[in-house]
């Protein structure tokens, strides 16, 4: 038989750095994927290489251009962060490559290349959930405390229209350095601001710092309750929370406590292959990056082509962990449900567990526009 044509993709993400976790997540969940099908779609076999841009964008574009030029790399994936993403953007335009976001959230950077797909999700998808939950249970007073870059501005946006659309007041809002933060000091602010809320967005893997500062500052016994995206009671770092997590509301669109079957069976095989971690929502965006890869490649015949590979992406639908998703034709961003959760304690660890489903939410940013 004839050699078997291998599709080179090029996964690129902060292996090392302050968002290594992030990485580790997603090239965990990309490598999961191939475990549970096997490595072979529409007779081609995947070949996934992995490369570490630390977190910074010069590196993320650099090698991005080299693994397209240099390597016959086809597909790309990855993009860590909202700026690792918008520097892979004009490389992909200009390779005609298309380029599956994995991780970072900012609904504009579906913008910035026609080649450009999203197995994550939208900060404004997801934030907005947020905002009618605290509307509607009694929540009238809120400080909203995010990330200074896009995501975070996305999240203030869109719970804050939400929130204040359905009657509700925001009394205050904080942005922190994405860098390194402290927060004591802007926790100090929330709490003098006296709301009966603070709406947080954080980027994975800095939770963990927030959480014990909330809760070293007294904010709980003050009467603030924490609502946040899921980002910040990420599951990768949620059980090393401790108590102050508990009770914390989050909207997302993965929790490891999701009960599905395809979810158990993804928890299950990560898990084995990973020396029991905990896969977090980034490592379903991983795995759904080679799912939405199998899928199109499938329905290409295994053309992977720009063009027609991103006309295969457009529509797509399939289950994933999370639950039912699709590719929304028009914005090429994931159309998916938004989970409401409650972090509790299930059988001695904590879990983000849900409560309620905002159905096949598409990204509001877009649907505005
Ligand atoms: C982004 C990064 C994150 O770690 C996250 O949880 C959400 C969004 C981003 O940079 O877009």
């Amino acid at each position: 038989a004839a050699a078997q044509e291998t599709v080179k993709v090029g996964l690129i993400l902060p292996m090392t750095g302050p968002f290594a976790s992030t990485g580790r997540q997603v090239s965990a969940g990309a490598k999961t994927f191939l475990e549970m099908k096997g490595d072979t779609v529409a007779g081609k076999k995947i070949e996934l290489i992995i490369r570490d841009d630390a977190g910074v964008a010069d590196q993320t574009r650099r090698i991005a251009q080299e693994l397209v030029v240099n390597e016959g790399v086809k597909l790309l994936a990855g993009g860590g962060l909202t700026p690792l993403a918008m520097a892979v953007a004009p490389v992909a335009t200009q390779a005609k490559v298309p380029m599956i976001v994995t991780s970072a959230g900012t609904a504009s950077i579906t913008k910035a290349s026609p080649f450009i797909t999203r197995t994550s999700g939208t900060l404004p998808q997801y934030s907005l959930p947020v905002g009618t939950w605290a509307a509607e249970n009694g929540i009238k007073k809120v400080v909203t405390l995010v990330s200074d870059y896009g995501p975070g501005i996305d999240a203030e946006k869109w719970f804050s229209k939400e929130f204040k659309g359905k009657g509700g007041e925001i009394i205050e809002a904080v942005r922190v350095p994405l860098a390194n933060p402290d927060f004591a000091p802007f926790l100090q602010r929330v709490r003098d601001a006296k709301p009966d809320a603070v709406f947080v967005f954080l980027p994975s893997g800095a939770g963990a710092l927030f959480m014990k500062q909330f809760a070293d500052r007294g904010l709980p016994e003050a009467g603030v309750k924490l609502i946040a995206t899921g980002d910040v009671t990420d599951d990768d770092i949620l059980n090393s929370m401790g108590k102050p997590a508990l009770g914390t509301i989050t909207g997302h669109f993965y929790a490891t406590a999701h009960d599905s079957p395809e979810n158990k069976a993804y928890v299950e095989a990560f898990t084995k292959a990973n020396d029991n971690m905990r896969p977090n929502f980034m490592s379903v965006g991983g795995y759904d990056s080679m799912a939405l890869i199998y899928a199109a490649l499938e329905k290409t015949n295994g053309d992977v082509s720009g063009p027609a590979f991103m006309e295969a992406v457009k529509g797509m639908s399939w289950t994933s962990p999370r639950g039912p998703v699709s590719i929304d034709p028009e914005t090429r961003d994931i159309i998916q449900n938004i989970y409401m959760r409650e972090v509790k304690e299930l059988d001695g660890e904590l879990h983000n567990v849900e409560f309620a489903t905002f159905k096949d939410l598409k990204d509001p940013e877009k649907a505005e526009a």
